[in-house]
């Protein structure tokens, strides 16, 4: 019989009293230095509220060079463990789980506004925000490796109940496993072995760090989707997810896509998002022309990204199918997913054992409440706005009809 989306799930040591999660979404919400603020913690709180089985932080950086945005929040120094041990005390005492995702941006950063030189696999343009990296060094590279071990000893500390490697969406680990971002001709370049090297360093440090059994999840791309360039394809990855296994991840999210892939990882209806990237996003920032470019051209790209991404319940999903069939620990699918049918759809059809879900949550931090009463609530519809003003202005639903339900819901349980 197959699960329903109320039944538990195990990931590693971690029991999950339901199969619907809130995924990495990034907050915003930090104070400029990094550390938890009130408003942070009331993002997780109202979801734990609505009975949120399990929900995975936004990405956390574990050291200066991995910070993407301002005001993301940090795990990288021991002065934050009290902070983020107030965030999964209040997620607790709420009754849900809490798991910290750590990542590093690597090139997909905009350098002028964090005011550092971003480091990568090896100097390739990322072309969606014209950032040029330079190649890390293999001195760099064991920092980055310490760096990831350190912020999972504090992941414990603070009271998570597990951490997620972001090894996808084309940051640092995914610019090294994939040949277009990784060109070097030293043992982490060329060969499988050698670009899943970080990776194996990584999650060999973090397992050292943290003993045998505290949770390791691990994000990663069922497909790079890079076409006309050295992209990985799924059969590719999900080698990388076996050797992920067998270094002791207990499960796999699968999600898709590098920034310069366009916006499958988000797949939407775009409605309005160019506008707001432009007037409240790092559309903010962009070189003169490029924002005159977009002022003119920003209806059109909102209908042509809608019909390149159009929005589809459990988009990666046939992706996952294909991990599930390879590894024997946990598959987790995220995107797109928003009703009760397509969730519990995806379970029978055994191609993972859990959803999760990010933007809906984002509208209806109440959904898996709505999902347990079949009751409705805000419904997400896509337009991606909470992407447009990522790193700008804390996370929230932009829409100005879906915002409306929402205020209206959060007012009536106050
Ligand atoms: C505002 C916003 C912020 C995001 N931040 C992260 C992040 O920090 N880490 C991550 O792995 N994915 C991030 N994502 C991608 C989501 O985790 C997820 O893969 C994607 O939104 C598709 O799932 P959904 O259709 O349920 O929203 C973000 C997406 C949005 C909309």
């Amino acid at each position: 019989m197959p699960p329903s989306p109320f039944d538990s799930v195990k990931l590693g040591s971690l029991e999950i009293p339901g199969r619907v999660f809130k995924t990495a979404t990034s907050e915003t919400s930090a104070d400029a230095d990094g550390f938890v603020t009130d408003r942070l913690i009331l993002f997780y709180e109202r979801m734990a509220r609505g009975g949120t089985p399990m929900m995975v932080t936004g990405n956390l950086y574990a050291g200066p060079l991995g910070k993407s945005t301002k005001n993301m929040t940090g795990i990288d120094a021991d002065e934050k463990i009290p902070g983020l041990r107030r965030l999964t005390d209040r997620v607790h005492d709420l009754g849900s789980l809490i798991c910290c995702q750590v990542s590093h941006c690597g090139r997909q950063v905009v350098s002028s506004v964090m005011g550092f030189e971003p480091v990568s696999a090896s100097a390739v343009r990322e072309p969606t925000m014209g950032t040029m990296p330079r190649e890390i060094t293999r001195a760099e590279i064991a920092v980055v490796v310490e760096e990831f071990a350190a912020a999972a000893a504090r992941a414990v500390e603070a009271g998570f109940d597990g951490i997620q490697i972001h090894g996808g969406h084309g940051y640092l680990i995914s610019q090294f496993l994939t040949p277009h971002t990784n060109r070097r001709t030293d043992e982490y370049g060329g060969s499988f072995e050698n670009r899943t090297r970080l990776l194996t360093e990584i999650l060999r440090a973090i397992r050292e760090a943290i003993g045998p059994t505290f949770p390791i999840l691990l994000k990663m791309n069922g497909a790079d989707e890079l076409a006309g360039r050295k992209g990985l394809g799924t059969e590719e990855l999900v080698r990388v997810g076996r050797l992920s296994q067998d270094e002791g991840v207990d499960a796999i999210e699968v999600s898709v896509g590098h920034y310069e892939s366009g916006f499958r990882m988000c797949a939407g209806s775009f409605e309005g998002f160019y506008s707001d990237f432009l007037k409240y996003g790092s559309g903010k920032d962009m070189t003169r022309p490029r924002r005159a470019t977009l002022g003119l051209l920003h209806p059109l790209l909102d209908r042509m990204s809608g019909w390149m991404w159009p929005p589809r319940e459990g988009f990666n999903l046939d992706y996952a199918r294909q991990f599930k069939a390879a590894l024997d620990i946990p598959v987790i699918s995220v995107g797109g997913f928003q009703t009760k049918e397509a969730i519990q759809a995806a379970l029978d059809s055994g191609y993972v054992d859990a959803v999760s879900c990010g933007r809906q949550f984002i509208a209806d931090p109440f959904f898996y409440r709505h999902l347990r009463q079949e009751d409705s609530g805000p419904t997400c519809d896509f337009c991606n706005r909470c992407l447009a003003r990522t790193g700008y202005e804390p996370v929230d639903c932009f829409n100005p009809q879906v915002r409306a339900a929402k205020e209206e819901m959060l007012h009536a349980e106050a």
